[in-house]
């Protein structure tokens, strides 16, 4: 369990992403689902997938897509920055597992998992290290699944660690004891 710390913010360690990976990748292969592929949706996606790499050892692919503007505001809909090349022929018939950081309005996760299911994969899971409770804009679609979430959380921001500019300062917050797990 985590706790909002400041201003309703929660604050994350390196340390308490690391084990609340591990926990997710327990899951997964208790669930059963083993797959070929890891991809990683970008950029929130990639730390958390090559964090799982470590208890999941596959490949990783990459797909960049940005729901938000040059102005920080969400743009229209999700844009494909990058895409993997010969998508078809990497994911055809494979079990591919999709990793992001949040699950938040699921408008990015559902137009990434609507351009992977034209490839034709064997199965798609989805694993994100946090759902917030909320009202979603997207939806998984039905031929998708399992879903893991390594956490259920509340709609408020969470700071990663990986987007502090004090690194140090965002560690010593998030081990304060204002963020109690
Ligand atoms: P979803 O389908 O996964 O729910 O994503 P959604 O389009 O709603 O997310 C829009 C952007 O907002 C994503 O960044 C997501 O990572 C980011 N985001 C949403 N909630 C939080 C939060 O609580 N904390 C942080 N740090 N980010 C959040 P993006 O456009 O994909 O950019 P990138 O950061 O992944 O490069
Ligand atoms: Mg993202």
């Amino acid at each position: 369990m985590i706790t909002p710390g400041i201003e309703g913010r929660y604050f994350l360690s390196y340390e308490h992403i690391h084990q609340s990976v591990k926990a997710l990748a327990g899951r997964i292969v208790s669930s059963g689902f083993d797959p070929d592929l890891i991809v990683a949706i970008g950029s929130g996606g990639f730390i958390p997938a090559r964090i799982l790499k470590t208890f999941i050892p596959r490949p990783i692919l990459t797909v960049g897509i940005s729901y938000y503007g040059a102005d920080n505001k969400p743009a229209e809909s999700p844009r494909a920055i990058q895409w993997i090349d010969q998508v078809e022929q990497k994911l055809a018939g494979k079990k591919v597992l999709l990793v992001d950081e949040v699950d938040d309005s699921r408008t990015t996760l559902e137009y990434c998992l609507r351009e992977l299911l034209l490839h034709h994969p064997a199965q798609i899971a989805v694993a994100v290290l946090h759902n917030k409770k909320k009202e979603k804009k997207g939806r998984i679609p039905q031929a998708v699944g399992p879903y893991f979430a390594g956490e259920e959380i509340d709609d408020k921001w969470i700071c990663y660690p990986w987007d502090a500019q004090d690194i140090a300062e965002h560690e010593r917050i998030s081990r304060s004891g204002i963020l109690s797990r």
